[in-house]
């Protein structure tokens, strides 16, 4: 294993060891545990005394147990009631007074981890499955509830590499989204919906070489080896990540595996040229199919479980009876190895793909080739069915290819840039993935071709992958920061701009009001000017008669001096005096009149000025208060840019809430606890 992680990589190479290790002991009941139980035990657990039942003096009275059962389940240390009660994890506490010390616990434990032996020339038997997985009527419906996700399964890559290992292996849930990916002696489980590591499941077995979900999408079973020397399919609980079953002990690596509808059994291949069924409760091989001449390459039982296909190196192609391994067909007609085969949904059709550059398929009521196409120049390497009877293919012409229910190619999709190896279609979310020898999966809708994410082989670490999830939270934060400041900019500069026309609108409103004051005011000026005119007139008029008045009492006046009897002159004089003292008021009368109209004059001039200032004022103001108001409107243009501004930051805000997500999601993962290394049993 490459280890960009250190301390990471030590951790498992150290448990990877510690397994290798009990193994090379083999720790067994006569020669470590028994003298144990004699010492500590014998005195309440022999045949005379017998306590709750138990006898511990030989390994079939303890494996027989007490009397609540077997107290020892092998290799399944928290299922073993002995285990429970000497660590006084239950009731009641063994031996009753003092606990046994650590060192002799520790004998305990890698005894019963390492299955339980009797001698050191026993062999351990495959592990018991935990749950009873069988389902007991399978159909092809979806399953009630929601489809199995990995819920709070450990994250983290168990081995860090450098450069990413082929894709051995790929598969997509029947029901949900998502894809498990061969990584380097792990499983590494991708949410489609994210494209974010779901749960990694370690495989201390060696490569990955095939991965099966269940036809029910609730277990994955993972299967392979070390070329040569050991090989084995694992189940898991897809949600729980647990081990739930472990089959086959073979000599060589598993090259191709199924696990049937009903969970019952297993059947596995490889370069023995052996198809072998095993059962999933109980670990026993139930037959074996040795017709194939070379190696065992591809598998599928068919969705009811009825028929088994079996492909090989050379071009054997055969369907059998997966109850009783009886040949149901010889399908001939390939030319080169078995890459893959699929069934079709309804099991009428099975779909076969060889590095004879074709793809066929077979009908069963006859067995006959119905179908015949060139597929991928070079060779095809792996085909699946849709649900609607379309497929997938890859090959390596590096090229993942749709074809629809015709066989004629839909969608090719933008070429790896390496060998094509595996290919599978997810249903819930109608990806298309196909995985290369350089260790990358693509991923595209299968509707548009757009490519939506690129899966790997050597994901980083937990923590490195959680910092640059922060990373990106923060810069995705900043941008949706950014992009609201903008909108609120542009909500700010509409606000003030009514404001504006609403300010401008109430000053023209006053200029109107002072304008037509100012022209009232005018009018009446207007009116005092006729006013004063008229007076002026008058008292011009009063002057003229005044002085008339005047001349005449003069010349009275001048008549009665000439006249003999002067009798007249006092009067006239007197009404001279009198007409004088009229004229000089008459004129004095006259000049304030004019006065008074040049006043009036002046008043009206001003006013009339003030008046066209004032309206010429309210003029402009209703020009700059239409202008404002024209400009408050949101115009089209404004319209757009502030629709466009609040799209631009809902879309920010949707990335930033997603890798705010994100974060919490591995914030989350870290917390969750390290998977127990699976204890790894002899083999014989
Ligand atoms: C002093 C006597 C005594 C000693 C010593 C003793 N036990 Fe027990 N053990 C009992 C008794 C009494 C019971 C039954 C208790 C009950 O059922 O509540 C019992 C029950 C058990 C059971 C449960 C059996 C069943 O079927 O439920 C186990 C397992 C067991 N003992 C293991 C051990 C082991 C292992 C040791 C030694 C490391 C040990 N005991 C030492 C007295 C003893």
């Amino acid at each position: 294993m490459r280890c960009t992680q250190f301390l990471l990589c030590i951790s498992v190479a150290v448990a990877l060891s510690n397994v290798a290790h009990a193994a090379d002991e083999k720790v067994n009941f006569d020669d470590h545990v028994l003298p144990i139980l004699r010492a500590k035990c014998g005195t309440c657990h022999s045949a005379g005394e017998a306590k709750g039942g138990l006898v511990l003096e030989s390994f079939t009275a303890a494996m027989a147990g007490g009397a609540s059962g077997a107290v020892i389940e092998p290799g399944e240390l928290e299922d073993s009631r002995l285990w429970l009660l000497v660590t006084h994890k239950e009731q009641p506490q063994m031996p009753p007074k003092e606990k046994l010390p650590d060192e002799t616990l520790a004998v305990i434990k890698k005894w019963i981890d390492g299955g339980a032996l009797e001698n050191k020339t026993s062999v351990p038997k495959a592990k018991k499955p935990r749950a009873n997985m069988a389902i007991q009527e399978v159909t092809g419906d979806k399953p009630e509830g929601p489809p199995a996700m990995p819920e709070g399964i450990w994250a983290d890559p168990l081995v860090l590499s450098a450069r990413g290992n082929a894709v051995t292996a790929l598969a997509t849930s029947p029901w949900a989204p998502l894809a498990a990916v061969a990584g380097h002696q792990q499983v590494l489980l991708y949410d489609l919906q994210d494209f974010t590591l779901a749960g990694v499941l370690p495989f201390p077995e060696g490569t990955v070489n095939v991965l099966r979900f269940s036809r029910n999408g609730s277990l994955l079973m993972a299967a392979g080896g070390r070329g040569g020397q050991s090989g084995k399919a694992i189940v898991f609980d897809v949600k729980t990540g647990k081990r739930v079953a472990e089959v086959g002990a073979e000599f060589d690596a598993v090259l191709a595996a199924d696990i049937s509808p009903n969970h019952r059994f297993i059947a596995l291949g490889g370069p023995k040229k052996l198809v072998r069924v095993y059962s999933t409760q109980d670990g026993e091989l139930q037959f074996e199919l040795k017709k194939h001449t070379d190696w065992i390459t591809s598998i599928e039982f068919s969705p009811d479980g009825v028929l088994l296909a079996t492909g090989d190196r050379s071009n054997g192609l055969f369907v059998w009876e997966a109850d009783t391994g009886r040949e149901f067909y010889n399908l001939t007609g390939h030319t080169g190895t078995i890459t893959g085969v699929s069934w079709r949904a309804d099991g009428n059709l099975l779909a076969s793909i060889s590095e004879d550059t074709t793809a066929k398929q077979w009908e069963m009521t006859n067995g006959s080739q119905v179908k015949n196409w060139g597929t991928h120049g070079g060779g095809g390497a792996s085909i699946q069915f849709l649900r609607d009877g379309r497929m997938v293919t890859t090959g390596r012409d590096q090229v993942t290819k749709l074809w629809d229910q015709n066989a004629a190619q839909q969608r090719a999709f933008p070429a790896f840039g390496d060998l094509g190896l595996k290919v599978a279609y997810n249903e819930p979310t109608g990806l298309v993935l196909g995985g290369d020898w350089a260790g990358r999966v693509r991923v595209w809708n299968a509707a548009d071709g757009v490519e939506r994410s690129l899966l790997v082989t050597n994901p980083a670490a937990l923590a490195v992958r959680l910092e640059e999830a922060t990373k990106a939270q923060a810069a995705a934060d900043a941008v949706a920061a950014q992009a609201a400041a903008q909108v609120a900019a542009q909500e700010k500069a509409l606000a003030d701009k009514k404001t504006a026309a609403v300010t401008a609108a109430k000053a023209y409103t006053d200029g109107d009001a002072a304008a037509k004051a100012a022209e009232a005011a005018k009018v009446e000026a207007d009116k005092a000017v006729v006013a004063k005119t008229e007076a002026m007139k008058a008292a011009d008029a009063a002057l003229v008669a005044a002085n008339a008045a005047l001349d005449k009492a003069k010349a009275d006046k001048e008549a009665a001096e000439k006249a003999e009897d002067k009798k007249d002159v006092p009067a006239a004089t007197e009404a001279f005096v009198n007409a004088e003292k009229a004229a000089v008021a008459a004129k004095a009368a006259a000049e304030k009149a004019t006065a008074d109209k040049a006043a009036a004059d002046k008043a009206a001039v001003d006013a009339a000025a003030k008046a066209k200032a004032t309206l010429d004022q309210a003029a402009a103001l209703k020009v700059a208060s239409d202008k404002a108001t024209a400009e408050a409107v949101p115009t089209p243009e404004i319209q757009k840019a502030l629709a466009d501004a609040m799209a631009a930051a809902k879309a920010a805000a949707d990335v930033a809430a997603a890798k705010k997500a994100l974060v919490a999601k591995l914030t989350l993962q870290k917390a969750i606890p390290a998977p127990q290394l699976p204890q790894q049993v002899a083999t014989p």
